[in-house]
């Protein structure tokens, strides 16, 4: 299958990628997370070609997009307030809740759950194509699964090229990491992903917050059951490091490393570390770091807005090994660290 790349879209093209959809091709689509693989979300053969497209295992079940806040209405049982308000304050925005499903939605979204995921992306040109397809979109990350998702479309390139019929190409990704996932109670939520949408932001709007045990307990069976696979990982061993010697540290393992191997290593850090690492390295070791800097130590969104995009330039480096400067979990920092956490496997160095 030719792969087409589409760009500067005219609202014809918007027209076809929506046509595309409705008759079940899979169409990626930016949004302000991530990209998604699109397929028809009320179309069970038209997803089963996510799932062989991705390699993804199928009770992992997916998120249906919609186009505005009227589209959940047929979709779910009910609406309770808590939900309104959620959808209210949230949408559009990378924020995705489960509620119980209507008849209508085929179990293949759900991986036979009850509960569908909804959400309404912060992206005015994927709510069009929405709109036009006339459907609702289920949309994972579109990268073959196991892999970091991609927040470009060469990224989505490099993993779906000639398996799907389309990609819309709208520059990166404003967010780069996925989107929060909630299972909605009645005044209450659970965190079942972590995202941009933080528990403090969450807590305006419900009473109860609380985070899946399976977030904070790697022994816990996750009920996002997405969050139990490896995920987002990198193909060289990735080490992340938090805390005020995060620098030193770096430089003294980098050194470690450099000279008891011969190849090269990828250092996803802040202007200030990438600064200390060259004055502290010789210019040979200094030579062989791949080094993708965020901007300024700290700035949260800066680094959660480049992570993946780093780990998959790291890939195409074909580093041995890379570090990573991490943060403490505060606000957008715990969705970060979240996917650190599983990108390390559990490898996170806290250095004060
Ligand atoms: O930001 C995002 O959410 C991106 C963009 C493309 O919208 N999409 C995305 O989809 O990350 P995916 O399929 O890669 O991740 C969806 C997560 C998985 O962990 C899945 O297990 C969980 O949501 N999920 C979906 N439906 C669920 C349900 N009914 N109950 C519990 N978890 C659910
Ligand atoms: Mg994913």
């Amino acid at each position: 299958m030719n792969t087409e790349i589409v760009k500067n879209l005219t609202p014809q093209d918007i027209k076809r990628m929506g046509t595309l959809l409705r008759e079940g091709e899979l169409v990626a689509i930016p949004t302000e997370t991530v990209y998604g693989l699109g397929a028809n979300g009320l179309m069970p053969e038209a997803m089963d070609k996510i799932y062989m497209a991705k390699g993804r295992p199928s009770d992992n079940p997916l998120i249906l997009h919609v186009a505005d806040e009227e589209s959940v209405r047929p979709l779910v049982k009910e609406l309770n307030e808590t939900a309104k308000k959620l959808m209210a304050a949230f949408w559009p925005g990378p924020f995705t809740m489960t509620l119980e499903k209507s008849e209508l939605v085929p179990n293949r979204a759900t991986g036979g759950l009850n509960k569908v995921a909804l959400r309404c992306p912060d992206h005015a040109l994927t709510r069009a194509i929405i709109k036009a397809a006339g459907v609702p979109i289920a949309a994972p990350s579109a990268n073959i699964s196991g892999r970091p998702s991609p927040t470009s479309a060469e990224g989505v390139y490099d993993d779906m090229k000639g398996k799907i019929a389309a990609i819309v190409d709208d520059g990166p990704s404003r967010v780069g990491i996925e989107s929060t996932v909630v299972e909605v109670l009645d005044d209450e939520v659970i965190i079942l992903r972590p995202g941009a949408v933080t528990a403090e932001m969450l807590a305006e709007i419900v009473s109860v917050v609380r985070y899946d045990k399976a977030i904070q307990d790697i022994n816990e069976a996750p009920k996002a059951p997405g969050m139990k696979y490896k995920h987002y990982a990198p193909k060289a061993p990735l080490t992340a490091y938090i805390g005020e010697k995060t620098p030193q540290s770096m430089a003294r393992d980098l050194r470690v490393y450099l000279q008891e191997n011969r190849d090269t290593v990828g250092v996803f850090c802040s202007q200030e570390t990438a600064t200390y690492l060259q004055e502290h390295l010789s210019h040979e070791e200094w030579g062989r770091c791949h080094v993708y800097s965020f901007g300024r130590r700290g700035d949260i969104e800066a680094m959660a807005m480049s992570f993946y995009e780093a780990l998959l330039q790291f890939d195409k480096e074909q580093v041995g090994k890379s570090l990573a400067e991490g943060t403490k979990d505060k606000g957008l920092g715990v969705a970060l660290m979240n996917r650190m956490d599983k990108a390390t496997a559990h490898q996170i160095i806290d250095v004060d």
